[in-house]
């Protein structure tokens, strides 16, 4: 007996393709770039303009404002912020980089509160239904996310509607008692809340519909649409432990239902964190080690404001040095990525090792990433940036009183 074995090398060919999706992908980014650079000067603009005239008012002998109204202005700078913080979120989520921060969340409330988005970016031609059950339990999501997810979701509405139509948003409770089989896996027995978009557009052929979640894949002309959307929606709800399914028919519309665990019933104090009251009262010694002048310069400030005392440094080797002549210090409070060789992370394992001083990591960059340079989320606690002084607050106070 013999067996033949016929062999190609497709080695190349994989390559190609490799380098194919590379180079679409790249160019997906480069526009999502470009407009997120667009979307952060406008932030910026108005960051820079608030503060600006809170400063003139304060420093001007005629002031135009109040002190409420230079609040006023300071608290429009905040959002701005909050909204820039929101966008590096989302941009990170989607390098896959994934940085996902589940909350609580009420989806009817959030349907709701984006109704109006929704009735200025789909126009006059479409209408609106929303169609939810009274008693919808909260899920347990990335709030921005979901918002994202049900927009994209909208937009592909509109799409598909040029000539109007209506959009119907839905949610309901779904209660999986037995394992739900889905191409894919299975579902877990469960509580779920299902929400639903339904156009009465034009639908999907077949072979859309069973390409439409590839990311990539669009019908749209060039520069209309980059085929991520989608692809972004159920990426999403697959991280989020939930899942999402297509309905289409050519000539009567389509449905995306998005399938979403319901939060466990610990109590997760509402959900967003309100305003707390960070007032002084702290008490301890903190070396700040940041190689951005700014940040240290606005960190020392907001520690001192907690009420705690700090010394700082530039990088690594001039916080070992302070470290070597001070023994008051009771927190190291250090950025990860640093110039000067040594990161925040080998820094904090010796100073621990050798101090025993309790230390606060922090980085612009998801745990994810610093995972790959030898961090693992139990060897020290970690804030990421950016933060609020109610965050920062919380964690000193957590390592240094615990
Ligand atoms: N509601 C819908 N009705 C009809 N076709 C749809 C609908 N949603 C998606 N599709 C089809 O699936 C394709 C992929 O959708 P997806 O949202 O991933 O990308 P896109 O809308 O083309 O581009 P992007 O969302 O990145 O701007 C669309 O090009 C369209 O052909
Ligand atoms: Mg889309």
């Amino acid at each position: 007996r013999y067996l033949i074995v016929i062999g190609r090398d497709i080695t190349e060919q994989k390559q190609l393709e490799a380098q194919l999706i590379q180079s679409q992908k790249m160019e997906a980014i480069g526009q999502l770039a470009g407009g997120v650079a667009h979307d952060f000067n406008n932030l910026l603009q108005i960051i820079q303009s608030n503060l600006w005239l809170a400063r003139e008012s304060l420093e001007r002998e005629d002031a135009p404002l109040d002190r409420v109204g230079t609040s006023e202005l300071l608290g429009e700078a905040f959002k701005a912020g909050d909204r820039g913080a929101k966008l590096t979120r989302q941009l990170l989520a989607f390098s896959r980089k994934k940085m996902l921060s589940p909350e609580t969340v009420d989806p009817n409330e959030m349907i709701e509160r984006m109704t109006s988005l929704l009735g200025r970016t789909l126009g006059e031609d479409i209408e609106i239904e929303i169609f939810v059950e009274d008693d919808i339990p909260p899920i347990h999501v990335d709030a921005g996310n979901l918002e994202n997810a049900i927009l994209n979701l909208a937009l592909n509405a509109k799409g598909a509607m040029p000539k109007g139509g209506k959009l119907t948003i839905g949610a309901f409770k779904r209660n999986l008692d037995r394992e739900l089989a889905t191409e894919d896996g299975a579902m877990p027995v469960g509580e779920y809340v299902e929400i639903s978009v339904t156009d009465t557009g034009g639908g999907m052929s077949a072979e859309t519909l069973d390409r439409a979640i590839e990311p990539f894949f669009t019908t749209k002309d060039v520069g209309d649409g980059s085929g991520l959307g989608l692809s972004m929606v159920y990426g999403f709800t697959k991280q989020s432990g939930g899942h999402m399914t297509l309905q289409s028919e050519v000539g009567k519309g389509t449905t995306v239902k998005v399938l979403l665990p319901v939060a466990e019933a610990k109590a997760d104090a509402g959900g967003e964190k309100q305003k707390e009251a960070v007032a002084g009262g702290g008490r301890g010694t903190i070396l700040v080690v940041e190689d951005d002048m700014d940040v240290r310069r606005i960190t020392v400030m907001l520690l001192n404001n907690l009420g705690y005392d700090t010394l700082e440094a530039e990088d690594a080797l001039s916080a070992i040095e302070i470290l070597k002549n001070d023994d008051g210090i009771d927190l190291l409070f250090s950025d990860v990525v640093m110039p000067r060789g040594i990161t925040g992370i080998e820094l904090a394992r010796e100073v621990s090792r050798t101090k025993g001083i309790k230390v606060l990591l922090t980085s612009g960059y998801p745990i994810a990433e610093l995972e790959k340079s030898g961090l693992s989320e139990s060897d020290f606690r970690f804030l990421k940036k950016p933060y609020t002084t109610e965050e920062l607050s919380r964690a000193v106070k957590a390592l240094l009183e615990g």
